[in-house]
């Protein structure tokens, strides 16, 4: 019987006789798949299990920190973090195109996993949270936007001259199965059942040049937007919801002065299969109420509006 109970029995199994007293490396983005590889892992092979968790300054609010919480803290899972701000903004400064800044942040974290990876005498495999659509989806189109999704998603170019013999225990499993196995293993739902985030990050939700101020007033528009839908028990009503951050100037009064500041714009979509979207009909007093709290508290915001495009034509992403 295919119980998630029994699912994670038979892949420790596996995963035991597969990698016997060797070191495993997992790339930790904090997503669902990865985190449910990670907890199936440790599981299966404990400490030898390590995970490498980079950030790059384009992640939500206090995202670096919940994932050492729940991973290291919580879980006692080996987790190396890697603060990588300063070199993925440096490699983006300047750079307006979306492809090419989906290009920059992927190849950058290729190197600094690498690097981390070259530290790691032991391992001998990597692992990846590779799932079944992703499989399908890779031997469908090997160019186009799908391979690039896969590539940020997974560890796309891993480090060729380790020979790291790949392990992907989710290989064979839907998003729906890989959740519930996620929350058998113990993972808190509210991070199982969490948005889609795309590899790049907020580095495609600023438009054009990415800079660390314009991630920092996003990341909190971001969250004032994430805790309300919680709050008001709309978030698993959305199948995706983010704020963008418009870099230009709109005009504003608070009080008796002038403001001149930027314009964050709010997306949320309903969607099965993220081919084809809707765009949420949020109410109009939730979404006022989103609206004020982010230009009363955000010093540096003076405008919200709110994104009415369907997909087609309209992306979910702006970029
Ligand atoms: P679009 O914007 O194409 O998005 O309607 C469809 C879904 O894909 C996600 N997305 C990405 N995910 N790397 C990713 O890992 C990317 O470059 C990327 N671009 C879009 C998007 O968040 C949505 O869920």
């Amino acid at each position: 019987l295919w119980t998630s109970a029994n699912i994670i029995e038979d892949s420790i199994e596996t995963i035991r006789q597969q990698v016997g007293k060797d070191e495993v490396l997992l790339g930790l983005s904090g997503g669902v798949d990865s985190s449910v590889v990670a907890a199936l892992l440790h599981r299966a092979i404990g400490d030898q299990l390590i995970c490498v968790f980079v950030n790059n300054g384009l992640l939500r609010e206090n995202e670096g920190d919940q994932v050492m919480a729940m991973f290291a803290k919580h879980m006692g899972i080996r987790v190396i973090r890697v603060d990588a701000e300063d070199r993925f903004l440096s490699a983006l400064a300047g750079e307006n195109d979306p492809e090419a800044k989906r290009k920059i942040i992927g190849r950058e974290f290729v190197k600094v996993f690498d690097e981390e990876a070259s530290k790691l005498t032991n391992v001998q495999w990597l692992a990846q949270g590779t799932i079944y659509p992703d499989v399908i989806e890779s031997a469908a189109s090997k160019t186009g936007k799908a391979h690039v999704i896969k590539t940020h998603h997974n560890v796309g170019g891993l480090p060729e001259h380790m020979k790291l013999k790949l392990i992907e225990p989710l290989r064979e499993l839907f998003k729906d199965e890989v959740r519930k196995l996620g929350v058998e293993l113990g993972l808190p739902s509210d991070m199982v059942y969490r948005h889609p985030f795309p590899g790049p990050g907020l580095g495609v939700r600023i438009l054009g040049e990415v800079k660390k101020e314009y991630a920092d007033l996003l990341r909190k528009a971001d969250n004032i937007f994430i805790e309300e839908l919680r709050a008001h028990d709309l978030y698993d009503k959305t199948s995706q919801a983010f704020a963008v951050f418009l870099p230009v100037k709109s005009v504003g009064v608070m009080g008796d002065g002038r403001r001149y500041d930027y314009v964050v714009a709010l997306r949320a979509v309903e969607t099965i299969d993220f081919m084809t979207a809707r765009w949420a009909h949020l109410p109009y007093e939730f979404l006022d109420l989103v609206s004020r709290r982010i230009i009363n508290e955000i010093n540096g915001i003076s405008r919200v509006v709110y994104d009415i495009s369907g997909k087609p034509p309209a992306t979910i992403e702006w970029e």
